[in-house]
């Protein structure tokens, strides 16, 4: 497995021809076995120079002197080096191919990684069909296919021209001249459509790409399509959009027929042509019959291999938009950065402080000057009206983004002076919309901690008060819960959710509405065991309800990006403001205690 920190350093920047470059690095360790294939192949390309040369001297030596054995065996030696010629290529290809996949591995290593350390202001710009295209799709196809002519055309074709170049030379200069000349119309004609073919799939390839991702949004949206029965307007929306790209397809297809017509119709008319001059040349007997059949076979060898070079050329074109592609995630710099010796203190007591902290999303203001001290094993309550910048405020915490003025400490430490990934490893966080993979209960458990017991996840589920369900489960904790947990209800997902954060044992915890979708009834069992947990525990809990937030040591209010309100339960309650206000109009209106509303 590739280590991501070997990727980044030896590749330089740029683009255009310089993206190419920047995978020169990757072949490094295989140069010998490169070399080596590079040897056979060239031994094949002398192979298959050769092969005119056999029948030549069967029609212009054995034949005229009436010797059938030497006939049979010129032939003989033209098996024989046919035999070479699949040996050789055999075992070039078999180490050609691997070092193949091995680059292209690496780059795809190196673009998953990378998207890993991405943040999230990054992952929320581009749609999932951009970033799978990045990693596995076309980009990466189109290196692998350059790479692949790279190695078998352009290297086995550029050691056949040469020798094939070279034995004519040697049969008949002026001939050779001819053949080489009336052969740079397939070059003309292939450089002509050649980039218009790469015009067209790259076009292709970009419009394909938004597509895709406008079809993985259609697909995760199946419910809401089916629930205001949008089928049609979305089956309709897909034909339209559809067409196009079926047509941009035709239009790659018609010039790559184009293309094949015209090189096809000039091959016929070279033919003839060298036939006309062979003629003119072999009556007077200025070469012999077997010269111009050479000739024939080595002008049909040639135009081959232009025509196999011109498909490098294509495919240079397209593996170098490819690579920009990819170079496109791995050159983007990630927000969210460790800063250079950034070490952890041995121990954390989770004292957290914000000073006047702003932050916007995207220019707007999201929060307003957050200043905050919770000491540590507080427990705190995030409340407020909806879009007023609680789970914003957690994210920051959580370090998903850095805030734009002010600072975030914690135990006295500004936390962007700590190392990314183990002040991350501080929290337990419940999202206000948990995501469980598409695996067993189990594996989602185990992804947060695989050194865990079966002790530890039993005891884990028993307090998010899912270990009941669970057992129910077709297979128990084996059961898989589909693509992000939808084969399970909303409580059921937020209680694994709520097991995977307690089995971390975290020394912060974050719980955004992290009981909002359960019954009464198991709100109370889980709220028990989180007064357990709470116990010597910074946590953050947000909540519209007020059975969770009833007993935290704190509670604030937060509204438009401000804390509105700061204080325990039962005096926010007795103090005229946000919090009473909200709390009173939900009693008055009989709902279940809640507090919040749209803002
Ligand atoms: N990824 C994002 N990009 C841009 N704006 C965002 C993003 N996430 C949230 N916002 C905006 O930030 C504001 C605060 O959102 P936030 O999610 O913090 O509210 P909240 O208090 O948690 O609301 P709720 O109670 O509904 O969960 C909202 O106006 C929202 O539109
Ligand atoms: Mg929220």
């Amino acid at each position: 497995m590739l280590e991501y920190g070997q990727r980044t350093k030896p590749l330089p920047r740029g683009t255009g021809h310089h993206v190419l470059r920047r995978i020169i690095p990757l072949f490094g360790p295989y140069r010998w076995a490169m070399l080596g294939a590079g040897l056979f192949i060239a031994v094949n390309g002398l192979t298959v120079s050769a092969m005119p040369l056999f029948t030549k001297y069967v029609l212009d030596v054995a034949i005229p002197t009436k010797n059938f054995p030497l006939a049979a065996y010129i032939m003989l030696g033209f098996v024989a080096a046919m035999a070479a010629r699949v040996v050789t290529w055999y075992i070039a290809q078999s180490s050609l191919l691997y070092i193949r996949e091995r680059i292209i591995y690496q780059l795809r290593c190196s673009v998953f990684a990378h998207l890993q350390e991405l943040c999230l202001r990054f992952h929320h710009r581009y749609n999932a069909g951009y970033l799978y295209d990045r990693t596995l799709g076309n980009a990466s196809v189109a290196v692998g296919t350059f790479l692949s002519l790279l190695f078998n055309t352009l290297v086995l074709y550029s050691c056949q021209i040469v020798f094939a170049v070279l034995i004519c030379l040697r049969l008949h200069a002026g001939m050779t001249a001819y053949v080489l000349g009336i052969s740079a119309g397939y070059v003309f004609i292939n450089r002509y459509y050649g980039g218009r073919i790469r015009e067209l799939t790259m076009a292709f390839n970009k419009q394909t790409n938004e597509f895709a991702g406008q079809i993985i949004d259609l697909l995760r949206g199946v419910k809401t399509i089916k629930a205001f029965a949008m089928e049609q307007r979305v089956v309709n929306e897909f034909d339209t959009q559809l067409w196009p790209l079926q047509l941009r397809s035709l239009d790659v297809n018609k010039v790559t027929m184009r293309l094949g017509l015209s090189t096809e119709s000039l091959g016929f008319f070279i033919q003839a042509s060298i036939v006309v001059v062979g003629a003119y040349l072999a009556i007077p007997g200025h070469i012999k019959l077997g010269t111009m059949v050479a000739f024939i076979s080595y002008q049909q060898m040639i135009i081959g291999m232009i025509s196999a070079l011109a498909s490098v050329a294509g495919a240079y074109g397209a593996a170098q938009a490819g690579l920009e592609q990819m170079y496109e995630v791995i050159d983007e710099h990630p927000t969210v950065v460790d800063k250079p010796g950034a070490a952890m203190p041995p121990t954390v007591q989770g004292e957290i402080a914000f000073t006047e902290v702003r932050f916007s999303y995207d220019g707007s203001p999201v929060l307003n000057g957050i200043s905050l001290q919770v000491p540590a094993g507080q427990s705190v309550a995030l409340v407020g009206p909806s879009g007023g910048g609680k789970t914003t405020l957690t994210n920051l915490l959580i370090r998903f983004y850095d805030p734009d003025h002010g600072t975030i400490t914690l135990d006295g430490r500004n936390i962007r002076e700590l190392p990314l990934r183990a002040y991350r490893g501080l929290f337990g966080v419940v999202l206000q919309d948990p995501f469980l993979f598409n695996d067993t209960i189990l594996n989602n458990l185990l992804a947060v901690k695989p050194e865990a017991t079966e002790e530890e996840l039993r005891a884990a589920l028993e307090r998010a008060q899912a270990w009941e369900f669970v057992v129910g489960l077709k297979g128990g904790w084996h059961f898989k819960v589909g693509e992000g947990g939808g084969q399970l209800s909303g409580g059921q997902r937020q209680r694994i959710a709520l097991a995977r954060c307690f089995l971390t044992n975290p020394r912060i915890m974050v719980l955004d509405e992290a009981t909002s979708a359960l019954d009464t009834q198991s709100e109370r069992l889980v709220q028990q065991a989180l007064q357990e947990i709470m116990q010597d525990r910074t946590v953050f809990v947000i909540a519209h309800r007020l059975s969770t937030v009833r007993n935290v040591d704190r509670i604030l209010v937060v509204q438009q990006g401000r804390i509105v309100q700061d204080g325990s339960y039962e005096t926010l309650c007795q103090t005229p403001g946000l919090f009473r206000d909200l709390h009173l109009a939900s009693l008055q209106a009989g709902v279940e205690e809640t507090v919040g509303t749209e803002s």
